[in-house]
C-alpha cells in the first residue's frame, strides 16, 4: 500500500518547483535570495534540534559538519576566504551584502522572512527534526533546480547565490554520502507539511510575480 500513499508535502515541493522562476529579473531573484536566507536560518536551527534529539547519530553528526562550521562553499569572492569555515546561513547572509540593488527591492522579503522565522520556531521539535530529511532528500534539490532556471544572474550577490544552489544540489544528491542519505532515516511525513507551505508562502510573499497566474492551495 505504501506506494499508493502520497505525502502532501511532496505536492507543495512540486508547487514551488512550478512557480514562474523563468520570469524573474535580477531584483526578484535578489528578493528570493533574501527570503532563502531566512529559510537557511531555520534549516540550521532544525538540524541542530535533530542532532540534539539523537546525539549518538553519526550520520546527523556528519551532516552537521557539512552544514555548520564548514569550508565546503569556500572560497567565494567577497563571501568566503580560501578554506574559511562558516555556517551555510552565514554564507547566505554575506552573499546578500554583495547586492548592488537598491534596498527597497528586498524589503518585502525581509519582512516576510522575519515573520516566517518566528512561525518556524513554533513547530514541534519532532516535526522540525523530520523536516531536515524532507529538505535534504530531494525537496531542496527540486526547488534549487527550478530556481536555477531564472535567466539573470549577472550580479555579485546572485553569482554567490547560484554557487550556493549548485553546490547544494551536489551535496544532497550523492547516493552514499549525500545529505539525503545522511538524513533519510528521520522519516519525514506530513508533520512537515506546514513548514513546506510556509516556505512556499515566504517565496511568493517576497516575489508575488512567482505565483502570477499560478493556482495553488493557500495555507
Ligand atoms: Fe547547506
Ligand atoms: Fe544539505
Amino acid at each position: 500500500m505504501d506506494n499508493l500513499v502520497t505525502l502532501q508535502y511532496k505536492y507543495v515541493i512540486s508547487e514551488i518547483a512550478d512557480l514562474r522562476w523563468k520570469d524573474l529579473d535580477k531584483s526578484d531573484l535578489t528578493a528570493v535570495a533574501t527570503a532563502y536566507y531566512y529559510f537557511s536560518v531555520q534549516f540550521r536551527e532544525n538540524l541542530l534540534i535533530a542532532v540534539a534529539m539523537f546525539p549518538d547519530d553519526e550520520k546527523l553528526q556528519h551532516l552537521k559538519a557539512e552544514e555548520c562550521g564548514t569550508a565546503n562553499l569556500s572560497p567565494w569572492p567577497g563571501v568566503a576566504e580560501p578554506a574559511e569555515r562558516m555556517n551555510h546561513d552565514e554564507f547566505m547572509r554575506r552573499t546578500l551584502l554583495l547586492s548592488t540593488l537598491p534596498l527597497e527591492a528586498t524589503k518585502m522579503a525581509e519582512q516576510a522572512g522575519h515573520a516566517y522565522l518566528q512561525k518556524s520556531r513554533g513547530y514541534t521539535q519532532d516535526a522540525r527534526a523530520r523536516s531536515i530529511a524532507s529538505y535534504e532528500d530531494g525537496g531542496l534539490e527540486a526547488t534549487f533546480r527550478a530556481m536555477l532556471t531564472a535567466p539573470e544572474w549577472d550580479d555579485p550577490a546572485l553569482e554567490a547565490f547560484r554557487h550556493f544552489l549548485a553546490e547544494h544540489i551536489r551535496f544532497d544528491s550523492d547516493p552514499e554520502q549525500g545529505h539525503g542519505a545522511l538524513s533519510r532515516h528521520l522519516q519525514p511525513d506530513d508533520r512537515v507539511l506546514p513548514m513546506w507551505e510556509d516556505f512556499r508562502d515566504l517565496l511568493i510573499c517576497a516575489v508575488p510575480r512567482l505565483a502570477a497566474g499560478v493556482r495553488y492551495a493557500a495555507a
